[in-house]
């Protein structure tokens, strides 16, 4: 409160400044003085004063939101619709600057469901250096001279944070658009959508999805018949909508009309990803908090840790616990206003999670029974990266085949290429462990990386080339591109 305090003498200074101010007040739930209108009916879960009521000590952000929202929603919504373009502005100013966003998609190979794969890297170099200068530089060099094309993706609006929809998504599920921010990457980065769906129990059948994303409206006649009872349940609560941290009923939310909350697969749309990003719950304080890709729910089967850093041990966990607290950033206090929706465990957690289990990898018919290339039907360019991929690139010391994952977490120390500093509010530093994703399937969920901080294939493997120092030549790159396609 006091730091609003003090940017409260601003705003009787600077009146451009008002707009923008509120709405920073506002990210995080601090709006000005009581605007009139009728009290609350909850009590402020952040104290407004520090215990000794003095305002000589500089106090630490807290990690609590506050419950009672001072201005009304008409009030926050205006603030929030004229602050949009200023506070989109530094975002994109970033995003440009760092990467190559134009159009550019394979002619000859597509994701499963026939959406081109874009191809990079899309990653700008500083003038002067090309990737093979860059891979010949220490990481001290590289990060004495600011020279890593890879740093860590900021939210589109780091500071407010929370989930953000690609229009993509928008367009067919409009209740999912918010005033305050627009996603940024664009649609030829994505996954397909709707992407098909593929089940373990039924190969016979490709993808049963049909064409279709899978909501409330056709779940019922799209899987009855080849699920079973519990699973058409369990796949029930998944296309259910439950209240969010921004989509919700109260004066606390980020959509136009009051919204009965979000569902599992409107980020995991028909069990895949549509790339919908977030900021993670467990890390406080907001600027440290990494930005978040939905992760495909395909193969969660053959998983066994779930997060990207949380490292949940089971579906079941992940599934509870996204809907008590993740959806409200970590806060139970707030998911008790907004309408936290406690899942039984016996009868709903695991049926949704028993539905989950049977999302399969996409069809990679290259590969044998190891999980490795069939000569017979690999090309030459293929089985050259599938010998880097286990020889030079050591990338099987983690990615392990049938599925290409360890099921383990791993610290890839990509911060020895970076000075920690604040970037449009977020800021950057070491990430420790984070989960190894399995590449099976890979192609069909770019952009990469737990952030999306890698927007293409090539892109992934320019940031393995240097954090592992791997000294990859060009040829070598564009194999194991050709090599990972067929996972
Ligand atoms: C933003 C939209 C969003 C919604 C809605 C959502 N998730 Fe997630 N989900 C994510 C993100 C982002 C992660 C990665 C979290 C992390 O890295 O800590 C994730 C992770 C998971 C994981 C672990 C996957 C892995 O590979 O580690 C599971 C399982 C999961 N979600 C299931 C669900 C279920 C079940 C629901 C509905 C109750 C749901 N999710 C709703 C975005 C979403
Ligand atoms: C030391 C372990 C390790 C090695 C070696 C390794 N990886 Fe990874 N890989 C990871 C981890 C951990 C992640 C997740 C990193 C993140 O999200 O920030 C990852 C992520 C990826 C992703 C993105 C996955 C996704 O879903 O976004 C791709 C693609 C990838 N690795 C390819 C490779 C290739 C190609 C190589 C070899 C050149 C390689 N990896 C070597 C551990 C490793």
């Amino acid at each position: 409160m006091r730091t609003w305090k003090r940017s409260g003498i601003a705003i009787l200074i600077v009146p451009v400044l008002l707009l923008f101010s509120c709405a920073m007040a506002e990210q995080k739930g601090r709006g000005p003085e009581a605007k009139g209108g009728e009290e609350s009916g909850y009590s402020p879960a952040v104290s407004k004063e520090s215990p000794e009521g003095t305002q000589k000590k500089e106090v630490r952000e807290s990690s609590y939101s506050p419950v009672v929202i001072k201005e009304s929603f008409e009030e926050t919504k205006k603030q929030d619709i004229a602050a949009k373009p200023s506070r989109m502005a530094p975002h994109m100013k970033l995003l440009n600057e760092r990467y190559d966003l134009s159009k550019n998609v394979a002619a000859d190979v597509t994701m499963s469901g026939g959406k081109p794969i874009p191809v990079g890297p899309t990653a700008k170099l500083k003038s002067g250096i090309t990737w093979e200068k860059l891979a010949a530089m220490t990481p001290e060099e590289i990060k004495a001279k600011g020279l890593f094309p890879y740093l860590p993706l900021p939210h589109p609006v780091h500071e407010v944070g929370g989930m953000v929809f690609p229009d993509m998504v928008l367009k067919k599920l409009p209740r999912l658009t918010r005033f305050d921010m627009d996603f940024d990457i664009p649609e030829w980065f994505l996954p397909e959508f709707p992407a098909p769906i593929y089940l373990t129990t039924h190969k016979d059948m490709g993808d049963v999805s049909k064409g279709q994303l899978v909501t409330i409206d056709n779940y019922f006649e799209l899987f009855n018949g080849i699920l079973n009872p519990k699973q058409i349940e369990g796949l029930r609560l998944l296309v259910t909508q439950f209240p969010q941290q921004q989509f919700n009923t109260t004066d606390d939310r980020k959509s136009e009309k009051p919204s009965l909350g979000v569902t599992c697969f409107d980020c995991h749309a028909n069990g895949h990803t549509d790339a919908a990003t977030h900021l993670v719950g467990d890390i406080r304080p907001q600027s440290h908090r990494n930005r978040l890709d939905t992760p495909s729910l395909r193969g969660v089967n053959i998983q066994r840790l779930f997060g990207s850093q949380r490292a949940l041990k089971s579906v079941e966990d992940f599934t509870e616990f996204e809907q008590r607290a993740a959806y409200f950033d970590g806060d139970p206090v707030i998911a008790t206003k907004k309408g936290a929706n406690i899942l039984e465990r016996g009868s709903q957690v695991q049926f949704m999670a028993e539905f989950q289990e049977l999302l399969d990898f996409p069809p990679a018919p290259k590969l044998n029974v190891f999980g490795r290339l069939d000569p017979g039907k690999a090309t030459d360019s293929e089985l050259k990266g599938e010998t880097v991929f286990f020889g030079k690139g050591r990338c099987d010391d983690c990615h392990a085949a049938p599925y290409y994952t360890d099921n383990t977490m791993h610290d890839l120390k990509a911060e020895n290429f970076y000075t920690p500093q604040t970037i449009n509010g977020q800021y950057i530093r070491a990430e420790g462990p984070i989960k190894t994703f399995p590449l099976r399937g890979i192609k069909d969920s770019p952009p990469y990386l737990h952030d999306q901080r890698c927007l293409t294939m090539e892109d992934t493997i320019e940031f393995f080339n240097l954090v592992l120092s791997l000294k990859l030549s060009p040829q070598e790159k564009k194999d194991l591109v050709a090599f990972m396609r067929q996972l």
